[in-house]
């Protein structure tokens, strides 16, 4: 989705400005456009392309202002173009705005702006804030800085949707105006210069701390100072938030994507995502959750909603909630909760997983169920993102900056979240203490267990290169070797463009057999005891109808007509979904890279999907 960045200090702004939207691209987007101050005022330059095409364009070179703000747009309202793109500005070419997020009654303000007498050039929905902050300064007799905030604060009160936005003003030719509401903005600070970026990895090189903002707050820049103001303009103060992820953390260190990084970098994600929770004593800790023993025995329900593979990790702890707390699982996309009037009060817990702590739905589903009041929890990987500030409570996955579109190493760690949260629930509620020990002694040792699994990579490859060229492929799985094939199918399908599905093996004979045709590949995952068998017989039945077979377990299968078997080391069914993913990432990168894809970008995709 859109990203947006803006620098003021004593730097020429134009290479910040272009390191900092290349640092953005893995979000996805389809033109880029940059404007800084300039001695004559507003200098803009813009297309559609790659910030690779913008920094070829001849104007960028001439840009010399140490002030300015910079976007990449993901098209919603009218195609990718140059016209289109960002910075948008007003009829007098006075004010310079971007914005991420999507104005739901631009139509209605576009239409009270032309009735005053103002002009669109494009078919965005952002065009009407430069002009109606525009009409309001144009017909204010405020003077000053308050002139420009009053402008743009009485823009906002008119705005419906969600909104991040930097203004930059002529007659300020040293400021620049920035807020927020329900989309992704923080702002980087130092003594002598100021950074803003829709994310954190975008800025880290420059500096480790941070403001961040919440809804409808407004922050003006200046290159030694910030200074905050609430929605009414009364000022208001705020603390430093220090970031501790290395810049390191946000390159590629030596691997050839950065999705590949991430798949290898899970050893250390899941170590330091139990070691934040569990303590050197063996029991499990959360800081900050105050949930005693009278309320977890009081809920009825615990809903996880998340969407895509945050989703999935749900599925992949709902069984152990369920089973070793003892307590009813429900795990829903969060898009489908929060239009579906769903059955929640003050005796349900609501978990919201989101890696970014960005995803429009995710917040929208979260904001419902606290009106219904329910108890909520958001599990993220961004350190005070949107979603944090707005739950009950919340706890941190420790994965580090994810940078690749695909989800990987975020996912391996809200599993191994989900699962201690589960060990520490069954703790407070004095229950099924044996399995809790057994459970934990099993996550201790799944960082080594991950490393086995990653040496596997070549076995993976060989299998990738020899099916890359497939137009389906299938997997199966059931329990939860089924919510695991959901996260392989939706990992190929993602970055290799292959369509695939997966499905619960049971149901095989309820349509999807009818797919199966000779020589079509279908993956089969098999790491629960109990059904391994029945697995292996839906195998069989598509292997007799002349499919290829890559199997992932940890079982003894016996001899079988596999075409391959990649054995991964043994766990508890409970554990095993934490490790059966590994090959399964794997191979989605591996048939990628075969096919010439951009791996870490693929197409249609942003990693952070802050627009509904
Ligand atoms: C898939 C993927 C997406 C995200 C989904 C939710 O690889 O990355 O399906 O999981 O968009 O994103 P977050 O977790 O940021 O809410």
């Amino acid at each position: 989705m859109c990203g947006i960045v803006g620098y003021v200090g004593p730097k020429k702004a134009e290479p910040i400005l272009i390191n900092g939207l290349l640092r953005l691209e893995y979000r996805g987007y389809d033109s880029a456009g940059i404007a800084t101050m300039e001695k004559t005022g507003i200098k803009n330059v813009k297309n559609k392309g790659r910030v690779n095409d913008l920094l070829s364009m001849k104007e960028i070179e001439s840009l010399e202002g140490t002030l300015g703000i910079a976007h990449t747009r993901w098209a919603t309202h009218g195609k990718p173009s140059s016209i289109n793109s960002h910075p948008h500005m007003d009829n007098s070419n006075s004010f310079a705005v971007v914005h991420n997020g999507i104005i739901e009654n631009y139509a209605e303000l576009k239409k009270e702006l032309e009735d005053k007498g103002y002009k669109f050039l494009s078919e965005t929905d952002t065009e009407v804030i430069p002009n109606y902050i525009h009409y309001f300064y144009k017909n204010s007799t405020e003077t000053g800085e308050t002139k420009f905030l009053s402008a743009v604060n009485k823009t906002c009160k008119l705005l419906k949707g969600s909104f991040a936005l930097e203004i930059l003003c002529n007659d300020f030719p040293n400021s620049m105006i920035v807020v927020r509401k329900d989309s992704p903005l923080v702002i980087g600070t130092s003594e002598t210069e100021n950074y803003v970026s829709s994310d954190i990895p975008a800025i880290l090189s420059f500096t480790k701390n941070f403001y961040l903002l919440n809804d409808l707050e407004f922050a003006y820049l200046t290159r030694d100072a910030v200074t905050f103001y609430d929605n009414n303009l009364n000022k208001i103060e705020k603390s430093v938030t220090s970031i501790e992820w290395s810049a390191a953390a946000a390159e590629k260190d030596g691997y050839a994507d950065f999705m590949l990084k991430e798949i290898y970098e899970q050893p250390r994600s899941i170590r330091e995502t139990i070691g934040s929770h569990i303590v050197t004593n063996g029991t499990c800790q959360f800081d900050g959750l105050n949930l005693s023993k009278e309320y977890l025995k009081s809920i009825n329900k615990i809903f996880i909603i998340a969407c895509g593979t945050a989703m999935h990790a749900g599925l992949a702890s709902k069984t152990v909630l369920e089973q070793i707390c003892e307590i009813s699982t429900e795990v829903d996309v969060a898009s489908e909760f929060r239009y579906r009037t769903p059955l929640v009060n003050d005796k349900t817990l609501c978990i919201f997983i989101s890696q970014s702590g960005e995803t429009a739905d995710t917040i929208a589903a979260l904001k419902l169920a606290k009106q219904k009041g329910a108890k909520t929890i958001a599990i993220s990987n961004v350190i005070g993102s949107s979603i944090t500030r707005e739950a009950d409570y919340t706890v941190y996955t420790h994965a580090g900056p994810e940078i690749a579109v695909a989800s990987t190493k975020a996912y391996t760690a809200q599993i191994m979240l989900l699962d201690i949260l589960a060990l520490y629930f069954a703790e407070i509620l004095g229950i099924n203490l044996d399995k809790v020990e057994l459970m934990k002694k099993e996550l201790l040792e799944i960082p080594a267990k991950t490393e086995k699994c990653l040496a596997l990579a070549n076995e993976v490859k060989e299998f990738a290169n020899k099916v890359y060229k497939e137009k389906d492929i299938f997997f199966l799985g059931r329990g939860l070797d089924y919510s695991s094939s959901l996260e392989a199918s939706l990992k190929l399908k993602e970055i290799s463009y292959i369509h695939s599905d997966a499905y619960a093996a049971g149901e095989l004979k309820h349509g999807p057999i009818a797919l199966i045709e000779n020589g079509i590949t279908v993956v089969g995952l098999l790491t629960v005891p109990h059904l391994v068998e029945k697995t292996v017989s839906n195998l069989q039945e598509v292997i007799s109808r002349g499919a290829k077979t890559l199997i992932v377990t940890n079982q003894d299968l016996g001899d079988k007509d596999f075409d391959k078997v990649i054995r991964i080391p043994e766990a508890s069914e409970y554990v095993s979904p934490l490790l059966s993913i590994i090959p399964m990432q794997l191979f989605a990168y591996f048939i990628s890279k075969e096919k010439g894809l951009d791996v870490d970008k693929p197409r249609n995709l942003a990693k952070s999907v802050t627009v509904e």
